[in-house]
């Protein structure tokens, strides 16, 4: 098996393929978030102008390897599609955002039930057309 099963903590037969898959991601966000940072410090301490540019370049891009990772995750993990729906493109204060979603959860599907200001111009709807 793969270098991201290595890290697996239990029986591969006993996870099953979706668990696994799920691991897959979950260590996928990790690498590209280490990366994220490790190139940030890097863009950081260089005196080099060009090699700044490029490695800003290449930090940028594992924000978005990040990022489709991460929604794919979005979309094979129910939980993940809730939390992800109640915080992100919100403004405000974010612990306020938990109660609104435990005090009003009947039937909005974990949807945009939280009483935050929320930006939806890039919501659902338009990723799922690309
Ligand atoms: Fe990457």
């Amino acid at each position: 098996m793969g270098e991201s099963s290595a890290t697996l903590h239990e029986d591969p037969a006993q996870i099953g393929e979706e668990t696994i898959d799920r691991h897959r991601a979950i260590v996928s966000i990790m690498e590209e978030l280490e990366a994220v940072d490790w190139y940030d410090q890097r863009v950081q301490a260089t005196s080099n102008a060009e090699l700044r540019a490029i490695l800003a370049h290449n930090r940028d891009e594992e924000k978005e390897h990040a990022c489709m990772v991460l929604e794919w995750l979005r979309r094979n993990d129910p939980k993940w599609h809730e939390q992800l729906s109640t915080y992100l493109f919100t403004s405000g204060d974010v612990t306020e955002l938990e109660e609104d979603e435990q005090g009003g959860e009947t039937g909005n599907g974990g949807n945009g039930k939280a009483n935050g200001v929320r930006d939806r111009s890039l919501g659902i709807g338009s990723l799922r057309k690309g």
